[in-house]
């Protein structure tokens, strides 16, 4: 039986914006097509061992090809926006722009023109997203982003799609998570580029905060009447014994305030932790504590579960572990090992709604992989519905008591590539069959559609 949505559209008010979101490596496909240079993607999905099942996104769901008709299937779910990123190897295949000797690739350009036109056509707002991981291979090879040129590379990527895009195209998000690609690309080696070094860690997390800052400059030079936000994946860090309550401190200044901080003119979090410290000792520039800082019109928070963690003397720097929902006992855990509790939604709205500076927030991704099986020719995916409804409900809650909270993009639009897990994680409200390319609009899907195109409120 079919889910009914329990709660409506009309709940969130005429102006709560609707959307899915997407990137570029994990749906587009055509890699080697029209011009595109690599990316460390490319590089690192040939490696062995890293992608855990061994596959890469060559092909992913063909999005580049076939997204007339894919944002077709969007626009019939009732979606009023659509984000996605820009593969900056697409639009500059040796990563550098003209002013270092680098060429635009022109058929990039189109490709992006031709999807906003579409989105346009259809009725449905672009969202684009400047960086969303991709680095061209080339810029990695002269080192990537510990290397403090990225800011200017960046910079110059960044000019050259508001430029192109600027008069179509209202709503930019800058970077996408910069925690995950930074720790994950350059410390621990789960991501992209794969590199692991502790020596990396401060030049890449200032770097990445200081391109944060200056993309948000470039866009709003470009584009006035465009409204900027970047991304930050954020989760409620609760300590799992009161003795692991300076640990749950250390954690969430980690995961929840690392990058939004400096944004906001308060410096990095090295009260609690201390090792940060060695960004302004060592890595920064005179005046590059005020750069760091950019008046968002909006932040995106990214979030899927909350976290448990306890202290631990095994971990330096962080002192603190995350507790598994395994070891807790949770019984609702998605396909990625996530704990499915639709309250953290809420809460961290409310904790980033704190900041003074923190004007507008969209949820620009939520979203929950679980074992889809097609039946029939149907995927009644019951607990992906219900974690939407669930977590939607939780925003819905907050909108309530007066947060500024404005919109909601469920993670993901197409079943893709999830990066370092291969294809198995399914995140899509629209299943892809990865053999054939056949498209089926699952349960969930079909339920946002009852929520978004239903004339009536539906209680
Ligand atoms: C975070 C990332 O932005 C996105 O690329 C990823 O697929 C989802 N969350 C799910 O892990």
């Amino acid at each position: 039986m079919p889910i009914s949505p329990v709660i409506s559209r009309h709940d969130f008010g005429p102006n709560f914006v609707w959307g899915t979101a997407t990137a570029a490596y994990q749906i587009e496909g055509a890699v080697d097509r029209d011009g595109r240079g690599p990316s460390v993607w490319d590089t690192f999905c040939r490696q062995k061992g890293k992608i855990k099942t061994g596959e890469h996104a060559d092909v992913a769901c063909e999005f580049y090809d076939r997204y007339a008709s894919d944002l077709q299937i969007h626009k019939e779910l009732g979606f009023d926006a659509f984000r996605f990123s820009i593969s900056w190897s697409r639009i500059l295949p040796d990563g550098f722009g003209p002013s270092q000797g680098g060429r635009i690739n022109e058929a990039g350009l189109v490709y992006y023109d031709r999807l906003i036109d579409r989105c346009l056509t259809l009725g449905i707002t672009p969202w684009i997203t400047l960086y969303h991981w991709d680095l061209p291979q080339a810029l990695e090879n002269k080192g990537g982003w510990p290397n403090r040129k990225v800011v200017g590379w960046f910079a110059e990527f960044a000019d050259i799609c508001t430029k192109a895009f600027g008069h179509k195209v209202k709503h930019w998000i800058i970077l996408n998570e910069p925690l995950a690609f930074s720790v994950l690309g350059y410390f621990t080696g789960q991501h992209a580029p794969g590199r692991r070094s502790f020596r990396n860690l401060l030049p890449v997390i200032h770097n990445t905060a200081l391109a944060q800052a200056e993309g948000g400059r470039i866009v709003r030079r470009n584009i006035p009447d465009a409204q900027v936000g970047t991304t930050f994946s954020c989760s409620p860090i609760d300590p799992f014994t009161p003795r692991d309550q300076a640990a749950a401190t250390r954690v969430d200044a980690l995961m929840n305030r690392l990058f939004i901080e400096p944004a906001l003119g308060l410096g990095y979090p090295t009260k609690e932790l201390p090792f940060l410290e060695g960004i302004a000792k060592k890595v920064a520039k005179p005046g590059d504590m005020e750069r760091l800082a950019f008046n968002f019109d909006f932040i995106g928070l990214q979030h899927y579960f909350r976290a448990v963690v306890e202290q631990s003397y095994f971990m330096p720097y962080l002192w603190a572990k995350d507790v598994s929902p395994l070891r807790r006992g949770v019984q609702v855990i998605t396909e990625m090992g996530w704990e499915v509790y639709p309250e953290s939604m809420y809460r961290i709205i409310r904790q980033f709604s704190q900041y003074k500076g923190v004007k507008k927030i969209y949820i620009t991704e939520s979203g929950a992989a679980f074992f889809d099986t097609v039946q029939n020719g149907a995927v009644n995916d019951a607990a992906r519905t219900e974690y939407h409804q669930n977590y939607l409900q939780n925003v819905l809650r907050a909108k309530q008591e007066g947060l500024p909270v404005e919109g909601y993009f469920a993670w993901t639009f197409l079943d893709n590539f999830e990066w370092a897990e291969g294809y198995r994680p399914r995140f899509g409200l629209v299943y892809v069959d990865f053999r054939t390319q056949q498209r089926i609009v699952k349960a969930s899907g079909r339920w946002f559609q009852q929520l978004l195109t239903s004339q009536k409120p539906v209680h």
